[in-house]
């Protein structure tokens, strides 16, 4: 099953990934987690992309497509894959579709999670993860049993750095402007199904599993 989560920054797209990977057996590509990868390692695409993202811009579509075509061809995305944070731009959307068009296989459903911006500001600014195994936390809707502390590795959790207010804010206008049209690219598709992202995870996780055998 090919699948796209869509959604403004903070709607829980990589919260809801987590549960789609586990039940369908198929990677999460998340495009905000490979350019950070790449910033980490500091190599000449991290380079390129950390100012940008460090603003709450969006980085080239050049860069983001090239990172996609390579990992989606992949073995392990042979049955399917949950993409995260892409498509943002409608030529990043054309490039999906044509590269999937020659595998012989399109995007089966686009979920996409609406939630109100002051939500996702409470969200965003409350977000932590471990550096050492992934795992994403919450400080109130979330929070490991000891504050500060991944549950699973001991790790000290960090925040990111374009999760300050200010940049929260960009990001969301951002979003607005370049990403939120490929609501219509793909509602004229017939793909696109849009949840209510305010709720419990565990809610939410169900709306997505009735959309997707609806
Ligand atoms: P990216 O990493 O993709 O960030 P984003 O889209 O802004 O999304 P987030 O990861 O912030 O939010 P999310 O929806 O995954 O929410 P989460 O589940 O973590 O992109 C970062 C940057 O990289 C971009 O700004 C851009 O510069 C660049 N980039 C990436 N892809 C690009 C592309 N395709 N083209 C160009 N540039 C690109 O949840 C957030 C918090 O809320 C968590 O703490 C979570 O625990 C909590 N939470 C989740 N669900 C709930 C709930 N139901 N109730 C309460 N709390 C909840
Ligand atoms: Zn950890």
């Amino acid at each position: 099953m090919d699948l796209v989560l869509f959604g403004p920054p903070g709607a829980g797209k990589g919260t809801q990934a987590q549960f789609l990977v586990e039940s369908y057996k198929i990677p999460q590509i998340s495009t905000g987690d490979m350019l950070r990868a790449a910033v980490k390692a500091g190599t000449p695409l991290g380079v390129k992309a950390q100012e940008i993202m460090a603003q709450g811009g969006l980085v080239s579509d050049d860069i983001v497509l090239g990172i996609v075509a390579e990992r989606i061809v992949q073995d392990d995305c042979c049955a399917g894959f949950v993409l995260d944070g892409f498509p943002r731009t409608i030529p990043q959307a054309d490039a999906l579709d044509l590269i999937l068009k020659q595998a012989g296989r399109a995007i089966d459903h686009v979920i996409s999670l609406e939630v109100d911006t002051e939500e996702i500001v409470k969200r965003l600014s409350g977000r932590r993860s471990c550096p050492s195994c992934g795992k994403g936390y919450h400080i109130t809707f979330d929070a490991p049993k000891e504050e500060g502390v991944c549950d699973i590795c001991g790790s000290s959790l960090v925040q990111r750095a374009d999760d300050q207010e200010d940049t929260v804010r960009n990001r969301l206008l951002v979003y607005e402007q370049q990403t939120a049209p490929l609501k219509e690219y793909y509602r004229s598709k017939h793909v696109l199904c849009s949840i209510p992202g305010m709720g419990a995870i565990a809610e939410i996780q169900q709306r997505i599993i009735n959309a997707l055998v609806s």
